[in-house]
């Protein structure tokens, strides 16, 4: 008979706040608790779908502790009066450090760079050896502006990088100027930006945002980040973009087919390709996990969720 279940291990700190309000189930076997479940905490692993909500008449809350929520059918749980909440303010800076690691990484080739020390490539300092691009003096432009483009778009200015953006909503002047950031339609994005880094959640609108046709009208040797959501980007074209040298480079933290990664991107030495982390450190990871258990403890309390979705 477990109250709340939770499909990954919460920290202690979310186990005393939540233990009181009943029994914890999960992560093993979380499924087969979902029957008594009043509060279900889980990840974009998990689909929160018609059939798990069937499978959980009682629920009142899905906290899913990580910001996307294109994992969970907002319909359905809107039909069955279930709240959801997600974790948006935790990992801005953590995701806004990893795009940049990117950034830097990509331009400057420090994964190949890295491997080819490993592999016995470094025979010595070479005036032509291992050259990457300066970020200073080139232009960053950001697809989505909420906190975590913004959070790149305050990192861009100390490296000396000009910064434009496209987003739904444009900030107001006082925003802008403080990040000296300049909005632009989004054919100027592709075309003016040196770098394109994505920041939109995953929408029947930005699926594919980056097709082909996109990539076209960036500009040849521009590179392309993504921390935001894999499907954003058409992975295929991507790598034709990249084979046939129209993009220089590109960094990845997420992919079209999670786990899956594109083959013909692990056999180019200009991409850059990490495992989904751009919330993934200690402190990070305990804050989502908490405000996804407060977000629990306020629905059985009887309390408005403090960070809602849909
Ligand atoms: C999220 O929160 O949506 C991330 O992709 C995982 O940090």
């Amino acid at each position: 008979m477990a109250r709340i279940v939770c499909t990954f291990t919460l920290p202690d700190e979310a186990v005393d706040l939540l233990r009181p309000l009943g029994p914890i189930a999960g992560p093993e076997g979380w499924r087969e608790s979902l029957a008594d479940a009043e509060a279900l905490l889980c990840l974009m692993t998990e689909r929160v779908d018609a059939d798990l909500l069937a499978a959980a008449p009682r629920l009142r809350i899905v906290a899913n502790a990580v910001v996307g929520y294109e994992h969970v059918d907002l319909a359905a749980c809107r039909a069955r009066g279930v709240t959801v909440t997600n974790t948006p303010g935790v990992l801005t800076d953590a995701t806004a450090d990893v795009a940049f690691a990117l950034i830097l990484g990509t331009l400057r080739g420090v994964s190949s760079a890295e491997r080819s020390v490993r592999e016995g490539g470094f025979d010595g300092w070479r005036f032509d050896g291992y050259l990457g691009a300066d970020l200073a003096g080139r232009t960053l432009g950001i697809y989505g502006m909420g906190r975590i483009g913004q959070a790149v778009a305050r990192r861009a200015a100390p490296f000396g990088m000009r910064v434009i953006y496209h987003s739904r909503t444009r900030l107001d002047a006082a925003a802008e100027a403080a990040l000296g950031a300049r909005w632009v339609e989004f054919d100027e994005l592709l075309s003016s930006s040196d770098v394109l880094s994505l920041h939109a959640p995953l929408t029947p609108q930005t699926r594919h945002v980056i097709d082909a046709d996109a990539m076209l009208r960036m500009r040849r040797g521009a590179f392309l980040i993504n921390t935001a959501r894999g499907p954003l980007v058409d992975e295929a074209a991507l790598v034709d973009a990249l084979r046939d040298g129209h993009l220089a480079g590109a960094g990845l933290d997420v992919y079209e087919r999670e786990p899956a990664v594109h083959p013909g991107l692990l056999d180019l030495p200009n991409v850059m390709l990490l495992p989904h982390i751009g919330s993934a450190t200690v402190e990070t990871r305990g804050r989502m996990a908490m405000l996804a258990a407060r977000n629990v403890h306020a629905v059985l309390s009887g309390q408005p969720p403090l960070t809602p979705v849909g």
